[in-house]
């Protein structure tokens, strides 16, 4: 069977003024009545396939963590680290955690938190595709094709057959390049990486004291250190603290030679900026998206959101509006990637 382990410690800045540092995207309900987080543990909760899942998150997080998961009748195990490292001490420290309680060979899906999946059964059929390929001992990512040459992604070239699976050997893993690499790597067949990975919890510790020693020795001395307290397990501060900081792609996807892709089509989107969450949610006859009290005329292709005040417009066209209780964005859709630019002047977005 197979440990999901969800990552939900990051912060979603560019989707100010909604997501805030004190309440990020993977917590917030954007798609449908649940919260990414919540829609994520749903893909993937107990079954035949599943054990009960191991969340990873800030300390500041916990009870979103774990009152978002019991109002879907999930109860997770929650691990909490004192200080955000990025994703690559994280996932260390969770595959620590699960080798410790399950064995090295246990295979851990590592899930982002914030991420859309619109056909989970197409997402659970590329899951068993994977764990082939992981359990011939590799660290497989999923690769989704590509829209256009983003920066905001890791770009996979498949190589040959993994024996008997559905997987590639990866040839190359680049996680975000320049926009002209990204564009030079659309056109010769890359993969966009999804962000999600499946390994067993003993190779991803192998390849991390390999590629990242020192890092990989926090993460583990940090869960062998841990204390519960209520239903919590906190990572010890002093060792999670002396890692660097530094995300698991840059740290071990882009070196390993044990990386394999399994090319999937899932509806998947990370809804990084607004005119993402326009696309992912079902659109108007012209084009519109509104949620909450708003009334809009001849007007297309817009994205309106409120939290409270009725929001109008007249003549909109290609224009984002999100209106929350002290902060209201105005723009043209296709500025949403120069938010992350916007909040980084702001200290009020906090
Ligand atoms: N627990 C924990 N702690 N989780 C974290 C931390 C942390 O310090 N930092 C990030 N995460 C979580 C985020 O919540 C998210 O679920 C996941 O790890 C990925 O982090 P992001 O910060 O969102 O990464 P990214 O979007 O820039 O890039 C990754 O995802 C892309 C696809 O969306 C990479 O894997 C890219 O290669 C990939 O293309
Ligand atoms: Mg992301």
């Amino acid at each position: 069977k197979i440990v999901p382990v969800i990552l939900a410690g990051g912060t979603g800045t560019r989707l100010w003024p909604l997501s805030r540092q004190s309440l990020p995207k993977q917590f917030i309900a954007l798609v449908s009545e649940n919260t990414l987080y919540q829609d994520t543990l749903l893909r993937v909760a107990e079954s035949d396939v599943f054990l009960p899942p191991v969340v990873i998150t800030g300390t500041d997080f916990r009870f979103f963590a774990k009152r978002q998961a019991a109002e879907i009748e999930i109860h997770p195990t929650v691990l909490l680290e004192p200080v955000r490292r990025d994703s690559g001490p994280a996932l260390l420290a969770a595959a620590a955690y699960v080798r410790d309680q399950h064995g090295p060979e246990t295979l851990v899906l590592a899930l982002a938190a914030d991420h859309v999946v619109s056909n989970p059964d197409a997402f659970r059929a590329c899951v068993n595709s994977a764990a082939e390929a992981a359990s011939k001992g590799h660290i497989v990512t999923f690769g989704i094709r590509p829209q256009g040459p983003s920066t905001a992604y890791g770009y996979i070239k498949p190589g040959t057959v993994v024996e008997g699976t559905d997987a590639a050997l990866v040839d190359r893993f680049v996680e975000k390049p320049d926009a002209e690499t990204a564009a030079r790597y659309v056109a010769d067949g890359y993969l966009w990486n999804s962000g999600n990975f499946l390994f067993p919890a003993g190779l991803m510790l192998e390849e991390g004291a390999r590629l990242e020693p020192e890092m990989t020795a926090h993460a583990e001395a940090a869960i062998a250190k841990a204390k519960p307290d209520l239903t919590f397990l906190n990572l010890d501060s002093a060792e999670f603290s002396a890692s660097k900081a530094i995300s698991i792609d840059f740290a071990v996807l882009e070196h390993t030679q044990a990386a394999a892709v399994v090319a999937g089509d899932f509806g998947w989107s990370d809804i990084g900026a607004w005119d993402a969450v326009h696309d992912v949610n079902a659109q108007d006859a012209h084009g519109n998206v509104t949620h909450g009290s708003v009334s809009l005329m001849d007007s297309r292709n817009s994205y309106v959101y409120t939290d409270g005040k009725l929001v109008a417009g007249i003549g909109l066209d290609g224009i984002s509006v999100v209106a929350t209780d002290d902060a209201i964005l105005v723009m043209p859709s296709e500025r949403s990637q120069d938010v992350k630019k916007l909040v980084s002047e702001l200290s009020s977005a906090k």
